[in-house]
């Protein structure tokens, strides 16, 4: 089994929780939750994963749930000063902390205070979510790329940096993130650029978790679906043909029962082996 890495005081681990089921954790993950003194949490981990550390001080820096908002320089800032205290201190933030995820920030400040630092990847929402609406990000008959997007930028606006255009016009997948608040806007956006209205959208609300909720739409409809079915963030986008692989493969609705409701959705028309 070999040794596990051990968390030594005075060290920050800056981890992936997953986008919410704990069975997502890594096992670097849980040996990290096992050896903290502290674990500064992000709003989207789930209240079970902190059950992993029963020993840990647990301090909630998250920006939701009705929570005042810690700034990204103050809990910044707090891992300095928790690892100057001699703790050890796991980060720990949902999905994976590179992706959307500011953790590129927050060890950028701790190396740049000489705090010594660990990265532990996670499963990102904009894949695993997919996988548990049974919608794989790639799929060889859809996809050679995919695109992943954010929705708003620093300042909660959709983000200008972005060419709309060129993602409409080269992205053969598109997952955004945090889209669900502009979404007219995008949608509006992709449509003006020429992606065809009837293009296949899944929307995929807290992905992985007991609430989990998938609607299926098109890029035409999207906005108004989301709307008339009241779907809440966190959610992910995703816009392409992969989403039509849901029909065969949304495995949760197999477990539970229910025939597949095509079992070629692409109309292949071969079997699915056969290259
Ligand atoms: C600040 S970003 C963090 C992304 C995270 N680092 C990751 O890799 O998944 C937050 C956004 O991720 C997406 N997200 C995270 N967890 C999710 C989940 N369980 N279900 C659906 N979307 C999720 C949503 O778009 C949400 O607004």
């Amino acid at each position: 089994m070999g040794a596990w890495p051990a968390l030594e005081p005075g060290w920050v681990w800056l981890c992936g929780a997953g986008p919410g089921d704990p069975g997502l954790l890594t096992l670097h993950a849980v040996n990290a939750l096992r050896q903290a003194d502290v674990v500064v949490y992000d709003a989207l981990v789930q209240a079970e994963i902190l059950d992993w550390a029963p020993q840990a001080e647990h301090v909630y820096a998250g920006k939701r749930g009705g929570k005042p908002s810690a700034k990204q320089r103050d809990i910044s800032l707090r891992l300095v000063d928790l690892a100057r205290a001699g703790k050890r201190v796991l980060r720990l933030k949902g999905g994976d902390p590179f992706v959307f995820g500011r953790g590129g920030e927050e060890a950028q400040t701790l190396i740049q205070h000489g705090v010594p630092v660990r990265i532990i990847p996670g499963i990102s929402a904009g894949i695993g979510g997919l996988a548990y609406a049974g919608i794989p990000v790639t799929h060889r008959d859809v996809n050679q790329s995919v695109t992943f997007v954010t929705g708003h930028d620093q300042s909660g606006a959709t983000p200008q940096s972005l060419n709309w255009r060129a993602i409409a016009e080269g992205a053969q997948v598109l997952v955004i993130y945090m889209g669900m608040k502009h979404v007219d806007q995008i949608a509006a956006a992709l449509l003006e650029a020429g992606r065809p209205a009837d293009e296949p959208v899944a929307v995929v609300c807290s992905a992985t978790t007991p609430d989990q909720r998938v609607l299926e739409t098109t890029l035409g409809r999207m906005a108004a679906d989301i709307g008339a079915a009241e779907m809440e963030p966190p959610a992910i986008l995703c816009i392409g043909r992969s989403v039509l692989m849901r029909q065969v493969l949304d495995w949760q609705a197999l477990m539970a029962g229910a025939a597949p409701r095509n079992l070629d959705p692409l109309n292949r028309g071969r079997p699915a082996e056969v290259s």
